[in-house]
């Protein structure tokens, strides 16, 4: 069991905003946006009362989904996430959930049980998602469907929190969680602190994926772009795979790794020229800078401040919803620029 990966989910982000994520109008939005979903990419998928189910994460999807299918399994590493649904479910009288804490890239799952498997936003997050891949579906049915969703690599929001993440990382950094609402203090926590964030090469893994199935047709993509690696203008910051296993004799190489970008390498950066020149070639010289000497402890402040600010600038769905996306590197180059002089010890400061 990995044990950092527990004690992130039971005391951190999700757990706070339990009450605000399991309310009935969350699950009817939930549910409707599957059955949207299902109807444009999966529509052959045909449920009846044996369908079975298994979910991953807080559980309220499991909630969602159990008015839909005949019955859930959800599994999760979190004890507290497990805990709060059991409660949950037994106050509601919901009699098809059965849930478990498990480490899904240890625990033995029984083989081709489940007509659908749910992996939004769970891959990335833990540490090796070849293990838990492997396990997940082996545990699919003939002709069942796997979704997963994953964050975006080459996206403008995930960029700017990698590079967060590793200044927060490399100065050991705590910072304030200032914000009121509570789902943006979830994101918050979640996006800064996670333990892992994989992002993996898409094209490998779309090959990886395809292994299931007989023809392309059976593997649906949202926002997969095959030809780009990078590209923060137009990237979502999510991806997802809608698969159908055709292959009922799953082989996996035993070293089998899946590959992994990393959003801060040089020439990978370089490949979206107008974000390298603007802000890239700036995370990176931020970044060496530091390697050499750690933020000096009274610029600290001011530093984490900094930090919350382009941080919302990557949520900025939700905080810069009328700027164009030159604007938002103007913003976010003014950050970068105030972030190089707090770095430099100059000797009147
Ligand atoms: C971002 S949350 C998923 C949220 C999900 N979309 C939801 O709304 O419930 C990631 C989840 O993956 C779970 N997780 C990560 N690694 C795991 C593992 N190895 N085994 C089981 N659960 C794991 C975490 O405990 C967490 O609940």
């Amino acid at each position: 069991m990995n044990k950092k990966l527990d004690k992130f989910y039971s005391e951190n982000a999700y757990t706070r905003i339990f009450s605000k994520y399991f309310t009935k109008k969350e699950f009817r939005s939930y549910k409707s946006y599957f059955l949207k979903e299902k109807k444009k990419y999966f529509n052959h998928l045909k449920f009846n009362n044996k369908s079975i189910v298994l979910d991953v994460g807080t559980g309220r999807q499991s909630v969602a989904l159990s008015t839909i299918f005949s019955r859930i399994d959800h599994f999760d590493i979190s004890k507290k996430h497990v805990l709060q649904l059991k409660k949950f479910t037994k106050k509601k009288k919901i009699l098809n959930i059965f849930s478990k804490r498990v480490d899904l890239e240890l625990y033995k799952l029984e083989k081709n049980r489940y007509d659908f498997i749910n992996l939004d936003g769970i891959l990335m997050h833990t540490s090796n998602p070849f293990l838990l891949l492997k396990n997940v579906l082996n545990s699919l049915k003939k002709n069942g469907i796997v979704k997963i969703l994953i964050y975006k690599s080459g996206s403008l929001k995930f960029i700017i929190i990698s590079f967060l993440r590793k200044l927060i990382y490399e100065n050991k950094l705590k910072l304030p969680n200032k914000f009121k609402n509570i789902i943006t203090r979830m994101l918050f926590e979640d996006d800064l602190y996670v333990p892992n964030i994989h992002f993996f090469d898409e094209n490998s893994l779309y090959k990886f994926l395809k292994k299931m199935t007989s023809s392309s047709k059976f593997l649906k993509t949202k926002n997969f772009n095959y030809k780009k690696k990078i590209d923060t203008k137009n990237f979502h910051h999510s991806l997802t795979f809608i698969v159908t296993k055709k292959n009922d004799n799953l082989r996996f190489e035993k070293n089998t790794k899946l590959k992994y970008v990393n959003q801060l390498n040089k020439n990978f950066l370089k490949k979206d020229k107008f974000f390298y020149d603007n802000i890239g070639k700036r995370f990176l010289h931020i970044l060496e800078k530091i390697k050499k000497s750690r933020i000096p402890k009274f610029k600290i402040k001011e530093i984490e401040f900094t930090i919350i600010r382009i941080y919302k600038i990557a949520l900025h769905s939700l905080f810069y919803k009328e700027l164009n996306y030159k604007n938002l590197i103007s913003i976010l180059k003014v950050e970068l620029y105030n972030l190089e002089q707090l770095l430099i010890n100059k000797r009147y400061d």
